[in-house]
């Protein structure tokens, strides 16, 4: 794509994002740019390479705890409401489960994307023809504001797939604290955290030996050349991933290997690295089961349960409002 007119790309949300990231010490850009048609495919085959084990820990704890989920709402009639929906393919084990023992469930997958939408769409006809299910396009809470404003029917939020990672712990404080004020006393939230293991397991899932993750991090800057008629060389960065098992936190750094300046035709700004000077450029938080019940406690939630996969790598827990 050609940048359009240099005032309205240097209005765009991307360019002010971009442009307050870079003009900060320490530098850093948001990882939701990540998410161009190229990163989400990257995204895709991370999710499936066998050192990204948290798709398939989720996965299994949806496939093993089917029973239990359905024990603990104990109601046969209710909307699940999926925050950021993707592909569907762990939510799919459960929504089976659900039709096939007959439970009135209205499957309602919340994205930003239109695209992500139909496509899922199309995968639900074809999968799971007797399901019943509502696309919700648009932003979350928007969405889940409309949902508790039109309907009676007792919710079941998911927000899956270790997404909260992505926030710093007081962001995702306040998500999870507008997220109890759509609930009723009657709705369950149920989130997926990775939890805090073996540094080198966390590593080797951020730093694959395939390079997966690398062209993943690497393409944001693709990405601001295309939008943002910015000149990254590629080579001139690279990939760089920490674990702090103090704090769980693990970061993905672009490190810029020489002394350069990047220039933004589009927004007429240029940017200098110094050598091996650092972006942040994402997040992925991991927890302790005490982690959780502290985060809870201050977002006014309280756990009801925690499902883990046999390995113990990452927990789905279920949650109800505070009375
Ligand atoms: C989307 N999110 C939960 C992923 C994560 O694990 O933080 C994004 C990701 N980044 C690198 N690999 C996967």
């Amino acid at each position: 794509m050609t940048p359009s007119t240099p005032s309205k790309v240097s209005q765009s949300p991307l360019a002010i994002d971009v442009m307050s990231g870079l003009k900060q010490d320490p530098k850093s850009l948001p990882s939701k740019y990540f998410y161009d048609a190229k990163g989400d495919r990257l995204f895709q085959e991370i999710m499936h390479m066998p050192e990204y084990y948290l798709t398939n820990a989720e996965y299994e704890i949806m496939d093993t705890h089917q029973k239990t989920i359905l024990d603990t709402i104990g109601r046969d009639t209710f909307d699940l409401v999926e925050l950021g929906a993707g592909d569907g393919y762990k939510t799919k084990v459960l929504l089976r489960y659900l039709v096939e023992k007959g439970i009135d469930v209205r499957y309602c997958p919340v994205d930003i994307s239109k695209s992500v939408l139909l496509e899922l769409e199309n995968s639900l006809k074809a999968d799971l023809p007797d399901l019943a299910f509502h696309c919700l396009q648009g932003d979350y809470f928007d969405m889940l504001g409309e949902l508790t404003y039109r309907s009676e029917t007792p919710k079941v939020i998911l927000f899956m797939g270790a997404n909260i990672g992505n926030m710093p712990k007081k962001e995702a404080e306040t998500f999870l604290a507008r997220i109890r004020e759509t609930m009723s006393p009657r709705d369950y939230l149920i989130v997926g955290f990775d939890l805090k293991k073996d540094p080198e397991v966390i590593l080797r899932a951020y730093d694959d030996p395939a390079g997966k993750t690398a062209a993943f991090n690497l393409n944001l800057l693709t990405r601001l050349n295309r939008e943002l008629g910015a000149n990254f060389e590629l080579d001139a960065f690279r990939h760089w991933e920490t674990y702090d098992p103090m704090t769980g936190a693990t970061r993905s750094y672009l490190v810029s290997k020489r002394n350069q300046t990047v220039t933004f035709e589009a927004l007429k700004w240029s940017v200098h690295f110094a050598a091996w000077e650092a972006i942040n450029v994402e997040l992925s938080q991991k927890y302790s089961i005490d982690d959780i019940h502290e985060l809870a406690g201050t977002a006014g939630l309280t756990p009801i349960r925690h499902l883990h996969d046999k390995r113990k790598y990452f927990v789905d827990t279920i949650f109800k409002k505070k009375e």
